[in-house]
């Protein structure tokens, strides 16, 4: 390995440079067609649904286990992303109530270069529910207008049904980026990272003005694509379906995030917690025909097929499990906060 200072070509991002050096510096720097970059990094900042794990009021078999101490598994916050390209500017991909806890986590996130600073670049939104946006009032001491993209439907929620977007206005602002569905777009400053939005078929928020007509563009599968070699991730914590567009993403990709909310579509009903089934808001369960399982079982074996957002409830939390054994056995991994995946 060369000196990394050679490779280092400053980038105007926002009002510093940043350095084509990741800070973290174990990354893979390669090169391809006579040009250098680095693998893009997906972070998960938060792999658990709405209410996180444990969620403060639940007393499910999995909640009540891991206050005991008694839990073979992990704590996970509300369900966040960070994409890194081949410099230090990164996406944040939706803003959970935890975001704060979770950029106390990820430093590489917080450099240090001017009084107040951030590696964050842009926000990218794939939904306008809660566990996907409350975190954007924790970041309203920005120094300057959050670029945020989302599509029109979004836009609507944030600004008709909960205006979040209204009230940063009153703090650090909003610029605006309109998601286009189907249309490639890249985010300034994040190099060598390319977004592609799909369409997904879920529910927008109960606070959307379109609840019960939900219309194409609520809810987003992303397909990121490391630009140079063209290897794609894709990433959709919530749907209730998959159809021929995203099920060819999925197909081609290095790498699939996928809604890990719940395991049966009963999950919540046989608690007695809710009397709707996971499909009914938006989520394919694991288990059962036509569930996700049965769609990861149909992908490449070269695939990594990872779930994410997952709810409390759901038994695979429990690494002794029965069922998390059935997704060892399907080479389904479970995503856990700080997990890092490489494109
Ligand atoms: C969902 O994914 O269905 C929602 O985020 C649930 C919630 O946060 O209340
Ligand atoms: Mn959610
Ligand atoms: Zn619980």
């Amino acid at each position: 390995m060369g000196n990394p200072a050679r490779h280092r070509l400053p980038v105007r991002h926002g009002n510093h440079d940043v350095h084509r050096q990741p800070l973290d510096a174990h990354r893979v720097r390669r090169s391809q067609g006579g040009r250098t970059h680095f693998d893009v990094k997906i972070r998960v900042l938060g792999s658990a649904a709405g209410g996180g794990f444990p969620q403060w009021n639940c007393n499910c078999r999995n909640c009540a286990g891991i206050r005991a101490g008694t839990f073979h598994g992990s704590v996970r916050t509300q369900s966040s992303i960070a994409v890194t390209g081949s410099n230090t500017a990164s996406v944040l991909v939706n803003a959970s109530p935890d975001i704060l806890a979770q950029l106390q986590k990820t430093p590489d996130l917080q450099p240090n270069r001017s009084i107040r600073d951030t590696a964050i670049a842009a926000i990218v939104l794939v939904d306008g529910q809660i566990d996907h946006t409350t975190g954007l009032f924790m970041l309203r001491e920005s120094v300057r207008p959050w670029p945020i993209w989302c599509t029109d439907s979004t836009y609507a929620d944030l600004t008709l049904g909960n205006p979040i977007l209204s009230v940063l206005g009153h703090y650090c602002g909003v610029d605006r980026r309109r998601i286009e569905l189907d249309d490639e777009f890249t985010v300034d400053s994040v190099d060598d990272v390319r977004w592609r939005a799909l369409p997904v078929a879920s529910k927008p928020a109960p606070y959307s003005p379109h609840r019960e007509s939900p219309v194409s563009g609520d809810n987003l599968a992303l397909v990121i694509s490391e630009e140079i070699s063209g290897r794609t991730a894709v990433y959709a914590p919530g749907l209730a379906a998959i159809d021929d567009r995203l099920w060819e993403a999925m197909r081609c990709a290095s790498c699939v995030l996928v809604d890990g909310t719940f395991w049966t579509d009963d999950e919540m009903i046989r608690l007695g917690i809710s009397r709707k089934h996971a499909r009914d808001i938006g989520h394919l369960p694991q288990s059962g025909t036509d569930g996700m399982l049965e769609w990861l079982d149909r992908l490449p074996a070269k695939t990594r097929k990872i779930l994410i957002h997952i709810n409390n409830t759901n038994p695979i939390l429990d690494e002794s499990s029965a069922e998390a054994a059935e997704l060892r056995l399907h080479d389904v991994e479970v995503a856990r906060d700080g997990m890092e995946i490489f494109l």
